[in-house]
């Protein structure tokens, strides 16, 4: 470790990073602007100057940038100079020529490092007395408002948007002292990312417009560390609550999942949570359905009268459990109907998929690499998966590795992977190993080596084709045509040449033979001693926790209404089930089912067609448990306390058990009576060894520092007096909460607690997102303490994977009916994010795609008519001619509204309007 000396004292740091990152690891206050951790340096706004002394007898010194400087063995430099404190004053003073001095009235205001930095720097006084520049405002969408005079032109926001998350619509624009940062005309900003600049931007220039709506400042913000509920990679983030309304997303670092950042659906996704349509009370259907509340306790003593009769008469009641519910929530649902009567509430080809993913992690022997350790690859291959729009961080992450990438050039210049400013300026020499195949253009492929594009089946024929290329155990592909054999070569050889290959794949395009191709390539490279690993993308957020609690098929369900006994009382656990088989189907089941009882905290065509539904808290009023797609077990803590009767679904179906044990004096499956989240995640680790790890992910909830509590409010809230002045001043008991070990108040330990309770991210003088910087190990690496979370396992020593020989044959047009694949969008296709208004506006119509070819041989232009005619029903839908499209195949999106139960790919007739006889 190179030791450096700061105003004469010595300390030793980590090898390989500058001035900057190393002082500020120190504990340091050195003020800075333009360089930002994910980011590196570029120089550009002088605010970190530091003097440096070429040994211990020079007294003169020099300024230089310490985010330029590397902290080598035996550097010296002084923060506390007094020319160099001059200088970073100076710095400040000129910064803020033109700042409006909006404070009070800029959202920024209280987390600004703006305000941070002048205050360190030691700007006090306004010595310029000229007309300041202003700019004109743009409307960039429904995420991201824009304040250009707050502008101090230090390039963060163009270098992130563009450099590191392939943005190309916000740009530098103007010379000298009129720098615009902005797009070239109003417009909703293209990135999936954008939401990053509100973070990125060290000022209030970008803020977030959807928090403007219920703006509240950051000390009134009561928050607790969360996980992402949009897809299933899990970012960590914090939500912040204030009067019972969810007002903001923030990303919260955790260096192994997804670093500083969160895509746009993570960030603007949560205002389900404040939908005015939410169910908030019970509500029970009566005859004719008329609509009326209930009791809590009436409620559940009614469901556990349906449960006994359901019993006396021979007839099942069976449990719906969800991939967007905790593993907590699923288990108290398994619990209370019994093993053989708990079904998967995911689409029974979604569930053979996640069951053959666990598999082939549990089984062979590649590792799934984290988001961090897929920046760290040397070549990708993505087969079938449009990972920007399914997993919209891997994308980021995947960028990330294209970056830095090794570079001839760059390390012969002996260039640092922090000094971004010299690596911006190599071009790379060789060319990107990232091999992009999928149903459909993506936005990665501009990236790309080479792109390739083809219907499910043919995706795994190449994906089996390059691991035969790798490793001649794995089966041959009959019938390869000779450029896909050639393709197939190329991929393989780069492969091959890696250090650390990483094959990425995911349920998106519904096909298990991509998964399978996916895994023998991965075997093949570890069969010649690589180190490959893969990463598969899932699509919601316990989708992968649900896959291993042994769930039975849908389908089964289904069919049970319709067999022996059939079915008295269907429990659907915040799902819904339109969403997951045909409507058809899915109608028949719930006409034979006797009665319906299903929890959501969202209103569906499921709670709208329920005898009762139990309000359940959403993510923000819950504590519980996920599995991401690593699969990482991560704890997400209620925000705020649930009102009224909306309450956590364990919580409702561990009354019911105990109201029908009661009625029915006979005990079930594990018996005891859960008071806290805790207990009920112990009896589910017994259950399934294989969850042990969730118990490790954090601190249990009798967990203390000192005896005390660690606060969810941060110091300066304005407490529960001001928060109820209009009714009473005096200071009522805030509420408990029994599931962690997080008080719903500012009182409580000081101390930083485990990473795991980690939310408010707060040091002294450093009141914005900056301040992570002391809490790191060091930076952009883990957090103090470890990041939070735990792996549920690792894959076995296998000497030699037996590679899966189930090779598919060619797609091929069949008659008249033609194959329909997903198209997925990061807005629309995902559930819960699309009852968020911003989002919902986001979203496409619902469309048919087609390719060129096969527009003309139907005859039909783009944005005219066809009918999609398949066993799920009819449907029209207006033509989108799309370019990328193989021949002989379709696509529609996934999950908007209509489209939602098919479940793709499936066969199809397309008929101009009119001509079908259904
Ligand atoms: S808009 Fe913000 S991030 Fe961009 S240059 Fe100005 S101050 Fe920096
Ligand atoms: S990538 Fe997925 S988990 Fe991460 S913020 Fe986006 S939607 Fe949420
Ligand atoms: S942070 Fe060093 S020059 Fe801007």
């Amino acid at each position: 470790m190179p030791t450096i000396y700061v105003d004469n004292q010595a300390y030793e740091v980590a090898a390989g990073q500058n001035l900057l990152a190393a002082c500020l690891t120190l504990g340091f206050d050195l003020p800075y602007f333009c360089w930002h951790p994910a980011m590196g340096s570029v120089g550009a706004c002088r605010q970190c100057a530091v003097k440096q002394f070429k040994d211990e007898n020079d007294t003169e010194g020099q300024i230089v940038m310490a985010c330029l400087t590397a902290a080598d063995d035996g550097v010296r430099i002084s923060i506390e100079d007094p020319e160099a404190k001059e200088f970073r004053k100076g710095v400040a003073e000129w910064l803020m020529a033109s700042h409006p001095h909006d404070c009070p009235v800029c959202d920024e205001g209280g987390e600004c490092h703006l305000q941070d930095m002048t205050v360190m720097a030691g700007h006090v006084y306004r010595r310029y007395e000229f007309p300041k520049r202003t700019f004109q405002n743009q409307d960039l969408g429904p995420f991201v408002n824009h304040e250009m005079n707050r502008c101090i032109q230090c390039y963060r926001c163009v270098r992130f948007y563009q450099d590191y998350a392939g943005g190309h619509d916000l740009v530098a624009l103007g010379t000298r002292n009129e720098v615009y940062f902005g797009r070239h005309e109003d417009g909703k900003l293209e990135s999936e990312f954008s939401g990053n600049l509100v973070e990125v931007c060290p000022t209030g220039v970008f803020t977030d417009k959807t928090l403007k709506a219920h703006y509240t400042r950051k000390w009134d913000l009561q928050t607790a560390p969360s996980i992402c509920v949009h897809c299933g990679l899990g970012c960590n983030t914090i939500p912040g609550e204030r009067y019972g309304i969810l007002r903001r997303i923030r990303s919260r670092y955790n260096g192994h999942v997804n670093g500083y950042f969160i895509c746009d659906r993570g960030r603007y996704g949560y205002e389900f949570v404040n939908a005015e349509s939410r169910p908030r009370s019970v509500i029970v259907a009566g005859e004719p359905r008329d609509v009326q509340t209930a009791s809590s306790q009436d409620a559940v003593s009614r469901i556990a009268g349906l449960m006994r009769s359901a019993a006396e008469s021979g007839r099942r009641v069976v449990g719906i459990g969800s991939p967007r519910a905790s593993l907590e929530a699923n288990f108290a649902l398994r619990t209370l109907v019994g093993p053989d009567n708990f079904f998967c509430g995911m689409s029974d080809r979604e569930d053979r998929l996640i069951r053959l993913i666990v598999d082939i992690l549990r089984t062979g022997p590649s590792r799934s690499s984290s988001l961090r350790e897929l920046e760290r690859a040397d070549a990708t291959l993505i087969l079938g998966e449009d990972i920007t729009n399914t997993a919209p961080m891997l994308d980021y992450s995947l960028r990330q590795w294209l970056r830095r990438r090794p570079n001839l050039e760059r390390t012969r210049l002996k260039i640092p992977d922090w000094n971004d400013a010299a690596v911006g300026e190599i071009v790379h020499e060789e060319p990107s190993a990232l091999y992009v195949a999928t149903l459909a253009a993506t936005k990665l492929d501009e990236c790309a080596a080479r792109v390739y594009r083809a219907a499910p089946s043919d995706l795994a024929r190449l994906g089996f084709a390059i691991a035969r290329q790798l490793d001649s155990a794995a089966p041959g592909v009959p019938d390869l045509p000779a450029e896909i054999a050639h393709l197939a070569q190329t991929i393989a050889r780069d492969l091959e040449k890696a250090k650390r290959p990483i094959v990425v794949s995911g349920v998106s395009c519904g096909s298990e033979a991509v998964l399978k191709a996916a895994a023998n390539v991965a075997w093949s490279l570890r069969a010649r001693g690589e180190a490959a690993e893969l990463c598969f993308v899932v699509p919601e957020c316990n989708s992968m926790g649900l896959g291993m609690m042994e769930g039975r098929p849908l389908s089964e369900a289904l069919q049970a209404a319709d067999e022996g006994p059939g079915v008295d009382l269907a429990i659907v656990l915040e799902n819904d089930l339109f969403r997951r088989a045909n409507e058809t189907e899915v109608e028949r089941f719930l006409g034979l089912c006797a009665h319906l009882v299903v929890l959501d905290h969202s209103a569906t065509r499921t709670t709208a067609m329920a005898d009762i539904v139990l309000p359940a808290a959403t993510f923000a009023e819950s504590t519980g448990t996920m599995i991401n797609s690593e699969p990482r077990a991560q704890r997400f803590y209620k925000v705020f306390a649930p009102a009224g009767q909306v309450r956590e679904s364990w919580r409702w179906l561990r009354d019911v058990r105990e109201a029908s044990s009661d009625d029915e004096g006979a005990k079930r499956e594990n018996t005891a009576e859960w008071e806290s989240a805790d207990e009920v995640a112990n009896d589910l680790c017994r259950t399934f060894p294989i969850f042990a790890p969730v118990l490790e992910a954090a601190p249990p909830a009798g967990f203390r520092i000192l005896g005390m509590k660690v606060p969810r409010q941060p110091g300066r809230h304005s407490g529960r007096t001001a928060e109820r002045a209009d009714k009473t001043v005096f200071e009522p008991k805030p509420p408990d909460d029994p599931d962690s070990p997080l008080a719903f108040s500012m009182e409580g330990s000081q101390e930083q607690p485990p990473t795991a309770l980690l939310s408010n991210v707060w040091v002294p003088g450093w009141n914005s997102a900056q301040a992570l910087e002391r809490l790191q190990e060091d930076v952009s690496g883990a957090l103090r303490g470890g990041d939070p979370g735990k792996r549920l396992f690792e894959p076995p020593v296998v000497e030699r994977p037996s590679h899966f020989l189930d090779v598919p044959t060619a797609h091929s047009p069949s008659g008249e009916q033609w194959l329909v694949v997903p198209v997925h969008h990061i807005f629309g296709s995902e559930e819960l994010s699309m009852k968020a208004p911003s989002v919902e506006g986001c979203a496409p119509e619902p469309y048919l795609g087609l390719g060129p070819r096969m527009a003309e041989r139907l005859g039909v232009p783009d944005g005219g008519v066809l009918t999609l005619a398949s066993d799920a029903g009819v449907r029209l839908l207006e033509v989108k001619v799309m370019d990328s499209l193989p021949d002989d195949v379709a696509a529609i999106p996934a999950g908007l509204p209509g489209l939602e139960g098919l479940a793709t790919p499936f066969y199809a007739r397309l008929v101009p309007r009119g001509e079908t006889d259904e």
